[in-house]
């Protein structure tokens, strides 16, 4: 449990706050609705934490016979299987336009922190902690530009920037 604790509550949000900022730089008409207020700091980054997903894939092993609702097939119990909310947070079915950050965007019924008895148990501090960082960032760095291009890492688990070259000034 202190393992998950350390890893599930540092590693998310460090990426969500980075990537928060990166995805804002990269779409000007979002920064400044963000920053004059256009739209509520929650609301916003709740789509950010969908757009985002910053914990991509999630293990189960399933304990009875699934049939799928898409019709192609059963999985029998006691299967491995790798669900995906990244992509589930992408789904057109749910979302209109899924792959655009719309910071407004409501319901948000976004997978992100997943679903159920396993739901995140950090998933408030997360939620109060991401958007004061972002906030604190953009306030006390105004001038704040992009230096380079930003990398993303290999992890297919942890999504998150392994470089995003900024300059301050
Ligand atoms: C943006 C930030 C975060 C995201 C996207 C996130 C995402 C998730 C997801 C998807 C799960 C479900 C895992 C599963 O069903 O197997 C989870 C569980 C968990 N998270 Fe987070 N998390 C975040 C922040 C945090 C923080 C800040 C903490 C702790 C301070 C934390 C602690 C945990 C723990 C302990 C679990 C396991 C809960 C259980 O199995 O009952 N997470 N998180």
């Amino acid at each position: 449990m202190c393992i998950v604790t350390l890893n599930g509550g540092h590693e998310t949000t460090t990426n969500l706050i980075s990537q928060s900022i990166h995805f804002l730089m990269n779409d000007p008409a979002s920064m400044r609705q963000l920053r004059e207020g256009e739209v509520p700091l929650q609301t916003a980054f709740e789509e950010l934490t969908r757009f985002i997903t910053p914990l991509q894939l999630q293990g189960r092993r399933t304990t009875q016979n699934i049939e799928l609702t898409s019709g192609n097939g059963t999985i029998p119990a006691g299967t491995e299987v790798i669900l995906s909310q990244a992509s589930a947070n992408r789904d057109e079915r749910v979302f209109e336009d899924p792959d655009k950050l719309v910071l407004g965007r409501r319901p948000n019924n976004h997978v992100a922190f997943g679903a159920g008895i396993h739901v995140c148990l950090g998933r408030p501090l997360a939620r109060l902690e991401a958007p004061i960082a972002v906030a604190a960032v953009l306030k006390k760095l105004p001038n704040l530009t992009r230096n380079g291009d930003a990398k993303f890492h290999r992890n297919t688990r942890f999504r998150g920037l392994e470089q995003f070259p900024v300059k301050l000034v």
